[in-house]
């Protein structure tokens, strides 16, 4: 009898130990999991929800495109072959923009207005994305315009290139809209677009475009107006048009067609009109820092010291004057060309994307002056470049 509940004892003891130990080892395991839930997961969530409310005003300030493919009507071209060649790159640099855009944003959306001369163009460049898995595609909106050819179609702007003129008619291309962020198609991201957004709270009231800056305008000479301090390059433009509207009263496109008539030199394309209608309106812009437009002379040795690039790390790199297709600057062209591959499927994760960009900036560097290129001698300029990249996969790790 006495043995008997001795036992029932001890097995009730053995038994509440045992439920201790599992509540014990239960609760650890949750204890681990939320700590990591709330080292990893939920820390990137909220930064995800600050980030997106921080950017909620601006989120429906459209990215704008405009792209041709050089054929038809106003548009046709002199060469074929040539033709074929440059479409076949635009398509590329489409598809490396946008692909690149998406690494590196946080956003669940973004607008894109998309300005072509065809619907045949469109088409075209929006099937350079259908090797991307359907949630990443679905995270770009496009909206298809046509290129309002009635506004550009004069003898004046054929001998330019009209798809390139059409930005500074953005105004009155798009008389419902308050403000733009135009991007030329040979730009890539290597941050954050919706950095983009927060130069707008940053204008004052009279700034209506802002632009970063072109030294090749000092390094000729000046030969040129420059507007701002350096000149300015239209390779990405923020845009109020609202305040453009009202400043200049028969529009952009129309004062800067006015503009080149008797201008001696004359202007080799819309960047060179631009400025020298913003020498004579400098309250109307606002200069930004090569962070916002990186190009290959801002490597030059004339060029403003980029102290924001260093800090926060270069946010789109330029291609300018088909930076990325032949060896002007070797980093930006191979950055391009990772990128390019990257950007056929979105498989790689950003760490293994950083990797190899990594990689490869160490590889120039090791071949010394075996390579002639510009930015060479450009002090910090792989921490520029891989600055938001860095952080960004840090930031999943910790
Ligand atoms: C553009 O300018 C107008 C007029 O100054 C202003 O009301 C509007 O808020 C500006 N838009 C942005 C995005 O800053
Ligand atoms: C905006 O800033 C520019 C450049 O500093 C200046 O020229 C202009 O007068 C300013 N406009 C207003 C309305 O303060």
């Amino acid at each position: 009898m006495i043995t008997k509940t001795l036992l029932h004892i001890i097995a009730f003891g053995i038994f509440c130990m045992f439920m201790i130990y599992c509540n014990y080892v239960e609760l650890n395991e949750f204890v681990e999991k939320r700590n990591n839930l709330r080292l990893s997961q939920v820390r990137s969530v909220l930064q995800k929800l600050s980030k997106d409310s921080k950017n909620a005003k601006f989120n429906d300030i459209p990215l704008v495109l405009i792209m041709c493919q050089n054929k038809g009507s106003i548009f046709q071209s002199s060469t074929a072959s040539g033709n074929r060649l440059q479409w076949q790159r635009q398509k590329e640099q489409f598809k490396t923009l946008f692909g690149s855009l998406l690494y590196f944003s946080n956003l669940a959306q973004i607008r894109v207005l998309l300005f072509t001369d065809s619907a045949k163009t469109s088409a075209e460049l929006l099937s350079s994305l259908a090797k991307w898995p359907r949630y990443q595609r679905s995270r770009l909106t496009f909206e298809l315009h046509n290129i309002p050819t009635e506004m550009l179609h004069r003898e004046q702007l054929m001998q330019w290139r009209p798809c390139a003129w059409a930005k500074m008619f953005l105004g009155e291309m798009l008389p419902d809209f308050d403000s733009v962020i135009y991007l030329d198609s040979d730009v890539v991201f290597l941050g954050p677009v919706e950095d983009l957004w927060d130069i707008f709270s940053k204008m004052n009231t009279s700034q209506s475009i802002a632009a970063g800056s072109e030294p090749w305008y000092v390094e000729e000479g000046r030969k040129r107006p420059a507007a701002g301090t350096y000149g300015i390059n239209t390779g990405m433009l923020a845009m109020n048009l609202t305040r453009l509207r009202s400043a200049v009263d028969a529009g952009l496109g129309e004062t800067l067609q006015n503009i080149i008539v008797d201008q001696d030199p004359p202007p080799r394309h819309d960047q060179d009109a631009l400025n020298i209608f913003l020498v004579d309106r400098p309250e109307m812009l606002h200069e930004l820092s090569a962070r916002y437009n990186f190009i290959p002379s801002s490597c030059l040795k004339v060029a403003p010291k980029c102290k924001d690039c260093t800090e926060k790390g270069i946010l789109v790199l330029h291609g300018a004057d088909s930076s990325f297709y032949r060896l002007v600057d070797a980093k930006s062209k191979d950055i391009y060309h990772i990128l390019y591959e990257a950007t056929d499927t979105l498989e790689d994760s950003l760490p293994q994307l950083l990797g190899k960009l990594e990689h490869q900036m160490s590889y120039i560097d090791s071949q010394g002056s075996r390579f002639t290129f510009m930015c060479q001698h450009y002090e910090n300029y792989n921490q520029q470049l891989l600055h938001h990249a860095r952080a960004m996969v840090a930031s999943t790790l910790s």
